[in-house]
């Protein structure tokens, strides 16, 4: 694959599996993985449940940013963004650019079955928050470069798709420049 994307981000909802199929998409690129929850816990040496706890959303999201900022300064590498990530508008163009950002699609009810509700992910809540919370972030996962159904198939399959969808826009460039 010539021409592929030095960089590609996975954004969706809470469950829609960016972190399984962002490790198997790497794999399949010869690209390295990174997590942009596991980095921000590594840095702070907390869960993200105690730093929501001890220092509010706001400061988590600030440290979103600046992973945002130091992860666009990379090459080779397949992002999972947290799930409020592309929610807000600066982190949003920090992994824009120069990046294919691929949403991955998922239905509420494979969130529900996917998403356990223990206290680890601060922003997770019954069904009713969970629908309102998708409803409010669908128009920024939507500004995506490309979508990608996640609600069926396993992770193999999603990143498949993804391969698929890297390999079609490379052909698409390669035969306009002829
Ligand atoms: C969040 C999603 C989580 C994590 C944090 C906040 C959100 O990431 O960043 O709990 O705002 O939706 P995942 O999407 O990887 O679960």
């Amino acid at each position: 694959m010539a021409d592929r994307p030095p960089r590609v981000v996975l954004v969706g909802f809470m469950g829609s599996g960016k972190s399984a199929v962002g490790r198997l998409l790497a794999r399949r690129l010869g690209y390295r993985f990174e997590d942009m929850d596991r980095r921000i816990e590594e840095k702070a040496g907390r869960r993200i449940a105690d730093i929501f706890l001890d220092e509010g959303e706001e400061a988590f999201r600030e440290m979103e940013r600046e992973e945002a900022r130091a992860i666009g300064r990379q090459r080779g590498l397949v992002v999972a963004a947290g799930g409020g990530a592309f929610a807000r508008a600066e982190a949003r163009a920090l992994l824009q650019g120069g990046a294919l950002t691929v949403w991955l699609r998922c239905d509420l009810e494979h969130i529900l079955g996917r998403v356990p509700v223990d206290g680890s992910r601060p922003l997770a809540g019954n069904r009713d928050i969970m629908r309102a919370l998708l409803a409010e972030r669908e128009p920024s996962y939507r500004m995506a470069d490309v979508v990608v159904d996640a609600s069926s198939g396993t992770p193999r399959e999603v990143a498949d798709r993804i391969v698929g969808l890297i390999e079609g826009r490379t052909r698409k460039r390669t035969s306009a420049r002829r």
